[in-house]
């Protein structure tokens, strides 16, 4: 069956990682986070003191992008992806909320933005692969076959988020990341370089009230109905 691209964006804290993951097994694709990779260059800022009391030192990290190297490391315990920054596992780090505070503005960035949507690109050459992000079905793969645009309300994506903390042994607080979910959306969906929207041609997909297996299941019906026009 000829191989093609699932581009999935959204809203920060939509499970839009767990699916794409899940989707992918599932599909047998290639599974890529792109804000994991926004968020490594923003881990990269914090360690190399590029960002003082919330503001970036933009003209510091331009001349220090040639020493960010981000790749993906296959788990061999789950299988799970694992982001590394110039060859170490910060997939724990890049997940933390100091870091979640500091990404949508590093994002905004244009000279950052493009160097990522270069690698992203490269790694959808052949094909074969579910990629998530914010961009990907509009900007960094405007024909992907499949696109699906995720979307819940502020409140449940803020409980999410907050048990998934708290599963990592956080403890976080609720108030926190309703206002940090909210103030991401806006800066997401407001910035002037590749802004959160939705493609024209990209299904909808309101998971605030669905269950997971009824989420695959819906995924798994368009990528067959789409795989079998293509
Ligand atoms: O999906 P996430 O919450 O891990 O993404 C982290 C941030 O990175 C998010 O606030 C917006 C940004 N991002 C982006 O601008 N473009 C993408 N393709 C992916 C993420």
């Amino acid at each position: 069956m000829k191989k093609i691209i699932i581009a999935i964006d959204g809203f920060s804290s939509c499970g839009k990682s767990t699916m794409a993951k899940a989707l992918a097994r599932n599909v047998g694709y290639l599974y890529f986070d792109s804000g994991a990779m926004y968020r490594a260059v923003t881990l990269f800022c914090m360690r190399n003191g590029l960002i003082t009391n919330g503001n970036i030192d933009v003209e510091a990290l331009r001349a220090r992008m040639n020493e960010i190297h981000i790749t993906f490391k296959a788990d061999p315990v789950s299988g799970n992806s694992i982001t590394m920054l110039n060859n170490e596992d910060v997939e724990h780090d890049i997940r933390s909320l100091e870091v979640s505070k500091m990404v949508s503005q590093v994002a905004t960035l244009d000279f950052v933005r493009s160097e990522m949507i270069e690698q992203q690109r490269e790694m959808g050459k052949s094909k074969g692969i579910v990629m998530d992000g914010r961009d990907i079905g509009t900007t960094v793969f405007p024909n992907a076959e499949m696109k699906v645009f995720v979307t819940a309300s502020a409140e449940v994506r803020a409980q999410r988020r907050y048990d998934e903390l708290t599963a990592r042994g956080d403890q976080p607080n609720y108030n926190e990341i309703l206002e940090n979910v909210q103030q991401r959306d806006h800066i997401d969906q407001t910035r002037e370089i590749s802004p959160l929207k939705k493609a024209d041609d990209a299904l909808l997909l309101d998971n605030s009230n669905m269950t997971r297996e009824e989420q695959m299941n819906w995924l798994i019906e368009m990528f067959n109905k789409l795989t079998k026009e293509c």
